[in-house]
Order: C-alpha cells, then sequence, then structure tokens
C-alpha cells in the first residue's frame, strides 16, 4: 500500500488503559509531530448527544450532531484542553462515564462514518501519531508504522484508577476493572471496526513495561520504518 500523500503516520491501537495515550503523546512531543486522540472525539460526541438530550442509540441523530460537532484542541498544558461549542470539557470527557457513552455510540455505523474525514484531516506535515481503535484498520490503512498496545486487564484498571484519582476523580478499582472489560467487549464484538489488531501491526504489551521503555520501542520503529525521524 502507498503511503498517504499528506505526511507519516505512526497508527498506535490498543484497548483501553492500555497506555496509548501517554504513549502517543510522548512520541508525538519528541518528533515534534500532531497527535489524534480519536477517542476523545468519540467522547465529545457521546457528551454532545446527552447534553442535546439526544439518546445514544438515536443513529441518524447522534450522527448528524457528529458531522457538525464543534470542537477545538487546544495544546496547551502537558495533556492539553478540548472545547466543545467553546466550553473546556477536558475533564467532562475523562470520566468512566463518558467513556462508556462513547463506546456506545463508537458502535453507530453512521457516527464512525461522519468522523472520518475530521480524522484524516489531521494527518499534516511534519507527521501524526493516531491513538485510537482502528487507527492503523480502517482511518490510515496505509500507514506504515502499526503498533497494537496491550497490557493485562489488571494492569490497565490499575493504570485508569491511577489517571481519573490524579485527576481529583472519584472511582473504584473494581469498578473500573468490570467496566473496562464490558467496553472491551463492546469494542470488540461490534460490527463495524472491532478493535482488532491490523494484520500488519508489531504488537507491544505494555504489561510489565515502563512508559519510557514503550516510547523508546516505538521510537526505534519509527526511525526504521521512516528513515530521517529525527529526535527533536
Ligand atoms: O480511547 P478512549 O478510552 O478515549 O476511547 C473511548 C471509546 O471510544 C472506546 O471504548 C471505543 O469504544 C471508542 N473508540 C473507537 N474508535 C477509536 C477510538 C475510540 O471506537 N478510534
Amino acid at each position: 500500500m502507498t503511503e498517504p500523500a499528506a505526511a507519516p503516520v505512526i497508527a498506535i491501537d490498543g484497548p483501553g488503559g492500555a497506555g496509548k495515550g501517554t504513549v502517543c503523546r510522548a512520541v508525538a512531543r519528541q518528533l515534534g509531530w500532531h497527535l489524534l486522540d480519536s477517542g476523545a472525539l468519540y467522547r465529545l460526541v457521546a457528551l454532545d448527544a446527552e447534553r442535546a438530550g439526544v439518546a445514544l442509540d438515536d443513529e441518524a441523530a447522534v450522527a448528524e450532531r457528529a458531522r457538525r460537532l464543534d470542537v477545538v484542541f487546544q495544546p496547551d498544558g502537558d495533556e492539553g484542553s478540548v472545547r466543545l461549542a467553546g466550553q473546556d470539557v477536558s475533564l467532562a470527557i475523562r470520566s468512566e462515564a463518558a467513556g462508556q457513552g462513547a463506546s456506545r455510540v463508537a458502535a453507530l455505523p453512521a457516527v464512525r462514518q461522519a468522523l472520518v474525514g475530521r480524522q484524516r484531516d489531521f494527518c499534516r506535515p511534519p507527521g501524526l501519531v493516531a491513538d485510537g481503535r482502528d487507527m492503523g484498520s480502517v482511518i490510515f490503512p496505509a500507514a506504515r508504522l502499526k503498533v497494537f498496545l496491550t497490557a493485562s486487564v489488571e494492569e490497565r484498571a490499575l493504570r485508569r484508577y491511577k489517571q481519573l484519582k490524579e485527576k481529583g476523580i472519584d472511582a473504584s478499582l473494581a469498578i473500573l476493572s468490570e467496566e473496562l472489560g464490558e467496553r472491551d467487549r463492546r469494542d470488540t464484538a461490534r460490527a463495524v471496526a472491532p478493535l482488532k489488531a491490523a494484520p500488519d501491526a508489531r504488537r507491544l504489551d505494555t504489561t510489565d513495561l515502563s512508559i519510557d521503555a514503550a516510547v523508546a520501542q516505538v521510537l526505534r520503529w519509527a526511525a526504521a520504518v521512516y528513515p530521517g525521524t529525527q529526535k527533536k
């Protein structure tokens, strides 16, 4: 498959809590590339529908709103911030409830279709690190570097727990573990763009790997696949 004309892409997919967000941010920062947090888009679609009183299973209505979503990602702060219709929702989209809502709207084909162009628009020079479930399989199938990041469900729940605590969001480890398992099942079983590694993806299990080690591995692969990719 040929490289998309716009820019090189590193597609990083995997289940929730595997460390994708942190790894993608660090890789993008080190390379000076753009970052697409596609999960945030699905979270925003769910939040927007809920706020508008639209049922999350009303496919046509949710997809229509998804097409018109007024979103601005700002790279300020360590994690950046996101505005929905002018309002800062950076924290609101991070709750596990928002994740569950995201996973429900993400199962609707018309909603996924509505977000394709918006996601591809992130692919600009000098390059893009794309974080999601179907970056390598559907959105950027021509990406030369595809990574499938995994970790055990226990480890993922523990990481989510710590992440939420740090943000001051109350959470229970047992409930998080159950919810992550449920989200995995829904994401894996859905008919469109199910969560699965692209056949040409490189697997990286981070259960016993530090973030730094995972980032270093992705950067090594990037340097091999995209020669000339320099660490800043
Ligand atoms: O990665 P994050 O936890 O923010 O994603 C929230 C949900 O959005 C996932 O559980 C999944 O259902 C959905 N999603 C998706 N495709 C993507 C990214 C996220 O279906 N590319």
